[in-house]
């Protein structure tokens, strides 16, 4: 746990040597989402992953938007004495990318954005958003995790995997009540970064599990074309927890991205 200002404190970890990579959860989860990245990546880069402000150790405290959570991510590296880093994030994670892009450019070496999307909510979906807010404040963030399971793992995975499709489940399932309702908020209420996307310059890597149903491959599609000199990923029998569900795959092309920037 390391403190921020006098305002929170934010639960994360930090492994490895040599090149700063960040690494941003998606919704709702906490930093234990890229466990098999930790392991994998600690032996080539320094794998920075904090809890977002509302999960995991870090304590739920509003208002809440994705500025703030890349402005907590960015008091992070100043406190770790990081100046630049690879900024890497997952479906939320992305959206967080995005914001700390626009928000602390000068500082991102690099940009990975796994099964996310530019666009902002429309009005259904951030009709879906209340009505999630709902949910939780009724019945609790088991009643959101029964609700999101199917979407947030691929068809492959729920038929060859359980055990992974339950330890995503009891993820969802632990996010406190207060994190989930603030997220929602500021996802709902997130803006289009659709116009950031040609102002990226640095390299990016862009990684999509092909039987992503919440962010499907078309949406990577479109952000690898708007993002001049990106790369695309597209990951087999992976849904939307892509780097969890084949993270051997993942892995391996999150490693050669990173090899090239290192050896560059
Ligand atoms: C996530 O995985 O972070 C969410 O599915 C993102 C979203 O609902 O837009």
């Amino acid at each position: 746990m390391i403190a921020l200002g006098s305002e929170i404190e934010m639960g994360y970890d930090d492994v490895g040597v040599g090149l700063p990579v960040v690494l941003l959860h998606g919704f709702p989860h906490h930093r234990g989402l890229w466990a098999p990245q930790l392991g994998a990546l600690v032996d080539r880069c320094r794998c920075i992953a904090p809890d977002l402000r509302g999960f995991g150790a870090t304590v739920p405290s509003g208002p809440y938007s994705m500025d703030r959570y890349a402005d907590d991510v960015a008091a992070l590296l100043d406190r770790l004495g990081v100046e630049r880093a690879v900024v890497g994030g997952l479906s939320m994670g992305g959206y967080v990318a995005f914001a700390f892009w626009r928000r602390h450019r000068a500082r991102v070496r690099a940009l990975l954005l796994a099964d996310t999307r530019a666009g902002a909510d429309d009005a259904a979906a951030r009709g879906r958003r209340d009505q999630m807010i709902a949910l939780v404040r009724d019945r609790g963030s088991g009643a959101v995790a029964d609700a999101m399971i199917t979407g947030m793992v691929g068809k492959t995975t729920r038929a060859r995997n359980p055990e992974v499709v339950d330890a995503i489940h009891a993820m969802l399932e632990a996010a406190p009540v207060e994190g989930v309702v603030g997220a929602l908020e500021a996802l709902r209420d997130r803006p289009d970064s659709t116009p950031t996307l040609a102002t990226i310059d640095v390299p990016t890597l862009v990684v999509v599990g092909e039987e992503d149903a919440l962010t499907p491959p078309a949406e990577a599609r479109a952000m690898h074309a708007a993002i001049a000199g990106s790369r695309l990923e597209v990951i087999p029998e992976a849904g939307h927890v892509s780097n969890v569900e084949r993270p051997a795959a993942f892995n391996h092309v999150v490693s050669e991205f990173l090899g090239v920037l290192t050896y560059a």
